[in-house]
């Protein structure tokens, strides 16, 4: 397993592209299982959670090609690390997302709709826990059952079942922490082709819900209202492969905003959309962040003194979940005490044994951290536990003191493209150190 090494007190400058949406790109490749044909997807980040995808579908009868990077076709917007990615369906009879690549992935529940919808069965893997906290399905189950599927569980695995056609209603489908981000789009994919129209009262309102259901539309779909908690669908017979981008990542943006102001940098992001940042624009201004933007590119620089604030995660368009661990990170070096309050997730906070590993000085309260800020951060050997509390333990480790080495980066790798190149270009002391102690050669972006 590899580990980074950061040595801390460089100062960010400079440019980052970044990548697009693993989390709008994860259910859209999911819903190309329903098209006829082939589908081009551009802006599809290098990421293993992409490649368990690939995997997943492969097993799934779809071909999958990723064209060179450069051969953009429309107009060179957008970012070009990556060239576009190809998914063909061309064998329908397998409809079973085994365990060992859905206990790698979550987001492999994307394919449990587009099963249904097309090939009227579906076998996935029942998602365990990971380090957020239970992951559970039951509301994409409530909603695909509402719609006539039957449901089973055997060996650990879903079975469900669609007898004829799936058919549209009216249906809520919130749960106890807010609305389900992929059960919304797993529902929605299914509903796109059930008979007669679908109204999703609840609904998720993420930019990635939205993300999926354009792509829907110009597949032939009829969606409206995505974006909003009331989502409608009048379901169609069937759906073509089309060319679609997915959206920047905003919380890879958010990430690398906070990265500016954490090591008092100066950084452009370009290829982003602020408008999906919104609520974190909110709370960073109070911190003493500032934030311009101009067309696509987004301008961050900061106070010296950053100060404390109250932050409570909440469903978009509120500060998300995924920028949590993030934000801890930022207020640890703050001018007085904040606090955090999780409602997502109330168990997301592996990373504050961590930070309090390299001095700073936080408390857990149930779902609430309570954050007194300190002078500096010390390097220390640390490890990573999830995706985004990685993240996190790398803006702390940049502006520590001394040498910081984060093992199990395997989470990182899982949701940020190039990260060790993409700051090493803007000025980081990072180098990735293999499980051997070879340092592999990375060169910037
Ligand atoms: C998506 O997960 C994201 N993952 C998560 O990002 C993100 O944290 C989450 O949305 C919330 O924004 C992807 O898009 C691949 P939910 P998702 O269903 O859809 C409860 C990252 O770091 N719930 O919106 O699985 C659940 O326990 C990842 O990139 C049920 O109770 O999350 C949670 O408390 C981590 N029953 C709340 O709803 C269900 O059937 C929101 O979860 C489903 C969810």
């Amino acid at each position: 397993m590899d580990s980074f090494l950061i040595r801390g007190g460089s100062r960010l400058k400079g440019r980052i592209e970044i990548s697009g949406s693993k989390n709008s790109a994860l259910p859209i490749m999911a819903a190309c299982l329903m098209a006829e044909g082939r589908t081009t997807l551009k802006g599809v980040p290098r990421l293993s959670d992409i490649d368990s995808m690939n995997k997943l579908l492969g097993e799934l009868g779809c071909h999958i090609f990723r064209h060179e990077p450069g051969t953009l076709t429309s107009g060179g917007m957008g970012p070009s690390l990556n060239g576009p990615l190809d998914i063909t369906v061309t064998d329908e009879h397998n409809c079973e997302a085994r365990y060992d690549i859905v206990k790698t992935m979550r987001a492999s529940i994307c394919v449990l709709g587009p099963l249904l919808a097309k090939r009227k069965r579906a076998v996935v893997s029942i998602p365990g826990g990971c380090a957020i906290g239970d992951r559970p399905v039951d509301l994409h189950v409530r909603g695909l059952q509402k719609l006539g599927a039957t449901f089973h569980t055997e060996g650990g695995n879903i079975v469900g079942e669609v007898n004829g056609r799936l058919k549209g209603c009216r249906m809520y489908l919130g749960g106890a922490q807010g609305p389900t981000v992929l059960g919304t789009i797993n529902v929605m994919s299914a509903a796109a082709l059930a008979e007669g129209e679908t109204t999703i009262v609840g609904a998720a309102c993420e930019p990635e819900v939205s993300d999926c259901a354009n792509m829907l539309n110009k597949m032939g779909a009829k969606i409206t209202g995505h974006g909003t908690p009331e989502i409608r669908i009048e379901g169609v017979e069937r759906l073509v492969g089309v060319e679609h981008r997915v959206i920047p990542d905003r919380i890879e943006t958010g990430t690398f905003i906070m990265a500016a102001a954490i090591t008092n940098g100066e950084l452009e992001l370009k290829h982003c959309n602020l408008d999906h940042l919104l609520a974190v624009e909110d709370r960073l201004q109070e911190v003493g962040v500032k934030i311009t933007r101009e067309n696509g590119t987004i301008y961050v620089s900061s106070s010296r003194r950053l100060q404390p604030i109250e932050m409570t995660t909440q469903p978009y368009p509120g500060f998300p979940t995924d920028l949590q661990a993030q934000l801890m990170a930022l207020l640890c070096l703050a001018d007085g005490i904040s606090v955090i309050t999780e409602r997502i997730f109330p168990d997301r906070f592996l990373h504050v044994g961590e930070l309090n590993r390299m001095g700073a000085r936080i408390r857990k309260e149930g779902p609430t951290a309570i954050i007194q800020g300190v002078k500096e951060l010390n390097g220390a050997p640390v490890m990573a536990s999830d995706l985004r509390a990685s993240a996190a333990l790398v803006m702390a480790a940049m502006v520590a003191k001394g040498t910081t080495r984060i093992d199990r980066v395997y989470h990182i790798d899982r949701g940020y493209e190039k990260i060790e190149q993409k700051l090493m270009s803007v000025g980081a002391d990072i180098e990735r150190v293999s499980e051997t102690g070879r340092t592999s050669v990375t060169v910037a972006a």
